[in-house]
């Protein structure tokens, strides 16, 4: 999937960053906490610079972006829940290639209506790739489609939670990319609040859901098997060096690590449905030039964080995001409970292990990249629709998979304060 085009014009519609890039938690929240909340203003969020021209995708070999070998065993058992075609629209070919990335033109329940990306290069990547001719300039327009039901929002971060409430309040069902919010508490509230007040289906596409070991750990949470959580790690490591990752308006650049957790936290929060409740983080100060915080329009010193978090039962989490420690790429986790651990293979007092083989796909949907899960993703959240049910990573688990990284930062900013993270129920 990756590296195949090459060179292109990128236009940078307007030069103006989302305001979604409020580098603020909700201000209320953290005056509870007794945190003063800093008059810095969007510093940096508002620029006049326009995008590199050259249409950059991402390098060849991005760990996590691996993809499945399918066997027979991938297709096997998978039983239809109708023969209706969902209608989509599909946004976003950027510098991952995302839209196209997650099979929805292939899925048996799935017509694309139309596609869109703002960079008309993409837009056109994106239309030949999900075999549609209709395509539009903009989410926003694209959202006008009265015959759309259900988008597959694929745009820059700072950009999903104003896309997907866009896209809530014209009434289609939405899957968003990684991460539900950027970095801003107050943003999750306002997030949550819509998708509660719509009745639509949200889910956050968490690409560790789907790997082999989170997903049986968490059939055996749930059949028991460790008992309550006592610990438990994870960490997301990817070396990036000085070079700058590509993206919309260089929203990558800088970026405070944790503010991006969501393949770290799923480790808990998608195997117990739990949550985090307090944070203390420590970030380390990085060598990386746009990693300074002079370099960056979120004024952020680390590309390094690590957070010890205290668990919805008490227990305690460390989560390490890691960009700029060199060697050994990792999106993974390790749990201990009161009956049995899971570090690449369960060790515990449970004998018969529920079943942990993955949900099958349909045929011809690849299961695809970070070790099959983009197939996954896309056909739990199809079934959601279909069956009228609530997706696996519905908003509150997004939300308790991202806002612990807001806090976080937030945190490592004050040398480790303990602050108290918010967390959100399904409703
Ligand atoms: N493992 C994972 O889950 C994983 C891995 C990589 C990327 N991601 C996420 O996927 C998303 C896409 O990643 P990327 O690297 O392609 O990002 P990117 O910044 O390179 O591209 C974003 C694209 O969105 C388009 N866009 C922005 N606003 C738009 C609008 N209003 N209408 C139409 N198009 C619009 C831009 O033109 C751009 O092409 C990001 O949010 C990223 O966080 C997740």
């Amino acid at each position: 999937m990756k590296g195949k085009m090459k060179t292109s014009n990128l236009v940078d519609s307007s030069g103006q960053l989302s305001p979604t890039c409020s580098l603020f938690d909700r201000r209320t929240f953290l005056k509870s906490m007794g945190i003063a909340v800093p008059a810095l203003g969007l510093i940096g969020c508002s620029t006049t610079r326009r995008a590199s021209q050259a249409m950059e995708v991402m390098p060849d070999n991005v760990p996590g972006f691996e993809k499945e070998v399918a066997t027979a065993a991938t297709y096997e058992g998978w039983v239809p829940v109708s023969d209706r075609k969902i209608k989509f629209g599909i946004i976003g070919q950027g510098a991952s290639r995302f839209g196209s990335a997650f099979g929805f033109q292939d899925h048996p329940n799935v017509e694309i209506v139309a596609v869109s990306d703002l960079i008309p290069e993409r837009r056109d990547d994106l239309a030949k790739a999900c075999r549609c001719s209709k395509t539009y300039d903009s989410l926003e327009l694209l959202l006008e489609d009265n015959e759309i039901e259900a988008v597959w929002i694929a745009t820059d971060a700072p950009s999903h939670k104003d896309h997907t409430i866009k896209a809530l309040k014209r009434g289609k069902h939405v899957a968003c990319a990684v991460p539900a919010i950027f970095g801003s508490v107050d943003d999750a509230y306002e997030l949550y609040e819509a998708v509660n007040a719509s009745d639509r289906i949200y889910m956050m596409f968490e690409t560790s859901m789907f790997h082999e070991d989170l997903w049986a750990m968490r059939q055996i949470y749930k059949a028991g098997g460790f008992g309550e959580i006592i610990y438990s790690e994870n960490s997301y490591y990817h070396y990036t060096g000085q070079k700058l990752t590509p993206s919309y308006k260089e929203w990558r650049k800088g970026l405070p690590p944790i503010w991006y957790p969501t393949h770290a936290t799923a480790y808990y929060v998608g195997v117990t449905d739990g949550y985090f409740t307090e944070v203390s983080c420590r970030g380390v100060k990085s060598i990386i030039e746009h990693s300074m915080p002079q370099n960056n329009r979120y004024k952020n010193p680390f590309r390094t964080h690590v957070a010890q978090l205290v668990t919805n039962t008490g227990g305690v989490n460390n989560t390490v995001i890691s960009w700029d420690s060199y060697g050994f790429g990792r999106e993974g986790g390790t749990v201990r409970g009161q009956f049995g651990s899971y570090q690449g293979s369960y060790q515990g007092t449970m004998e018969n292990l529920p079943n942990v083989t993955r949900p099958a796909l349909p045929e011809g949907l690849s299961a695809g990249g970070h070790g099959g899960s983009h197939g996954r993703l896309t056909d739990e959240f199809v079934r959601a629709i279909l069956e009228e049910r609530k997706p696996l990573v519905d908003i509150a688990m997004a939300l308790n998979m991202t806002v612990p990284g807001a806090v976080a930062h937030q945190s490592a900013l004050r040398n480790g304060k303990i602050l108290k993270v918010p967390h959100f129920k399904s409703r």
